[in-house]
């Protein structure tokens, strides 16, 4: 049954590439906002719900894009990539075994799970262990399979799931509103028999722009956005061209670098709508918004005032912006408490910053940033994607150079961002050499700060179930 298809390695840009930054420039202009990662990939693997030929549009140049093009090659699929678009064939899918090297390559890929078990009634997971984000399991959605009808087996880590009579509509109550299991179960039950109830489903943006996308394909959902979505099964889905949403993630990236430079940043090709929390922060950071269709910017104070923040789920303040506002926040007027709730070792950019003089106490999942005057350059070392970006946003301001190495994070997160940012004013390249800095995905040392900080907020899962790696 296993056809591990197309193994050559994959080659991730930047991993022996150095980001060298001079900080100092105060960023001014606009900057065109790429289309979403986190949208494109579930959209990516919901295509394997239909036979035929899809076109997407507005789809980041990034690896982990690159990565999912070849997991849906290694299931049989035709696929292409360019300047913005990505073609999918998926005439020829025949493959339900997933190639351990890609899972491990990439989280996401975990989420062809739900069509493949929608289309074939089985599907093989085989999962690799640790991750720079935590323990990252996956029992959410599995649970939500069982629910569906799907018989699990686990051999040493390989997960089979088995529907002998096919998926049935059930009310699913999740522990947790999870961003990849809503998707995951939503695009299941697609094609189940009867309907589902996803209760407790996650709310965020790319859950809306996939219920869109399956919609189009026929599919019947109501709810997307909501705490409840229901999805009537259908008997069979057809292939659509469909254009994702703007990155909300890169686009507060990008004002978060116009804020600690105080700098006049507008992000053209956004979604202001996306960002709620985010954007009230940066007003109580001293910002002057603009907010226009397709179109959000910020008119920033010399040294902003500062302002903590706490990640809950959408539409909370997102856990994937948490690094990039601590990064601004450490030459912030003021001191402030960061908490995370969603993942565990969301705080790997702090022994980063504090190389750079950032004075930060760590607790647990909780954070105090007291801003200094100004941060100075150093080497330092990106641990994962959004960590990789808060070293960007922190060195565009430190004094001097700061050398940031391990740039493959940043680049399967961001597309283009040394030109984005040149264009904006910023005075940084990428330069071939190797830096004496490795990669520490260790929390940073502790420093009591409140007795709160280790307090999750959402079901912690059993040490035993199934994990998978990478962002
Ligand atoms: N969780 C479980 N069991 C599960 C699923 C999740 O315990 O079965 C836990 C996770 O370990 C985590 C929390 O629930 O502590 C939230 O996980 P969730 O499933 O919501 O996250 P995800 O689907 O794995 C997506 C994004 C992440 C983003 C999170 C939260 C994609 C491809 N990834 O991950 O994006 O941080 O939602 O919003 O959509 C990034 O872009 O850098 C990134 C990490």
């Amino acid at each position: 049954m296993a056809r591990f298809l197309n193994k050559k390695p994959i080659v991730q840009n930047g991993e022996s590439q150095i980001l060298s930054i001079t900080g100092g420039n105060r960023l001014s202009g606009e900057v065109v906002i790429s289309g979403s990662k986190n949208a494109t990939l579930p959209i990516m693997a919901a295509s394997l719900l239909a036979k035929g030929d899809f076109t997407l549009t507005n789809i980041p140049n990034l690896a982990d894009v690159r990565v999912f093009k070849e997991v849906l090659k290694d299931l049989g699929c035709v696929t292409d990539f360019n300047t913005g678009r990505c073609y999918i064939d998926t005439n020829s899918l025949g493959n339900n075994v997933l190639n351990p090297d890609l899972i491990g390559r990439m989280r996401a890929s975990v989420l062809v799970m739900g069509p493949l078990l929608a289309r074939f009634n089985e599907v093989t997971v085989p999962l690799p262990g640790g991750c720079s984000l935590g323990p990252r399991p996956i029992d959410y959605h599995l649970f939500g399979f069982k629910l569906l009808g799907a018989e699990i087996s686990d051999i040493n880590g390989t997960i089979s799931l088995y529907a002998p009579k096919g998926l049935r509509g059930t009310i699913i109550d999740l522990p947790f509103p999870s961003v990849g299991a809503t998707e995951n179960l939503m695009m299941a039950a697609t094609l189940a028999k009867g309907m589902t109830v996803i209760e407790n489903a996650a709310r965020e943006p790319e859950i809306v722009d996939l219920a869109e996308f399956l919609n189009m394909m026929g599919a019947e959902i109501n709810g997307a956005g909501t705490r409840s979505i229901t999805i009537r099964g259908v008997n069979d889905l057809h292939s659509v061209n469909y254009s994702v949403i703007p990155d909300r993630i890169e686009t507060a990236s990008f004002l978060m670098a116009g804020l600690i430079t105080g700098g006049d940043v507008t992000c053209v090709n956004a979604s202001p709508w996306h960002l709620p929390v985010i954007l009230e922060k940066l007003e109580e950071a001293g910002c002057e918004l603009i907010i226009d269709t397709e179109k959000v910017g910020i008119k920033s104070p010399p040294r902003p005032k500062s302002v903590g923040a706490k990640t809950t789920p959408y539409p909370g303040f997102a856990t994937d912006v948490q690094p990039m506002l601590m990064a601004a926040m450490t030459i912030a007027d003021g001191e402030n408490i960061f908490m995370d709730t969603i993942f565990e070792n969301r705080f790997n950019q702090i022994k980063e910053l504090i190389k750079m003089g950032a004075d930060i106490e760590f607790n647990g999942r909780v954070a105090l940033v007291r801003g200094i005057d100004n941060l100075t350059g150093c080497d330092v070392a990106a641990p994962d994607i959004r960590a990789a970006m808060a070293l960007v946003i922190a060195g565009l301001k430190a004094d001097g150079e700061t050398r940031i190495s391990n740039l493959e994070h940043l680049l399967r997160g961001y597309e283009n961002p040394v030109e984005k940012l040149t264009a904006l004013g910023a005075d940084l390249k990428i330069t071939e050499e190797t830096l004496d800095t490795k990669t520490d995905t260790t929390q940073p040392d502790k420093t009591p700060v409140s007795d709160e900080a280790t307090v999750s907020e959402h079901p912690q899962s059993d040490d035993d179930s199934p994990v998978v790696s990478t962002n």
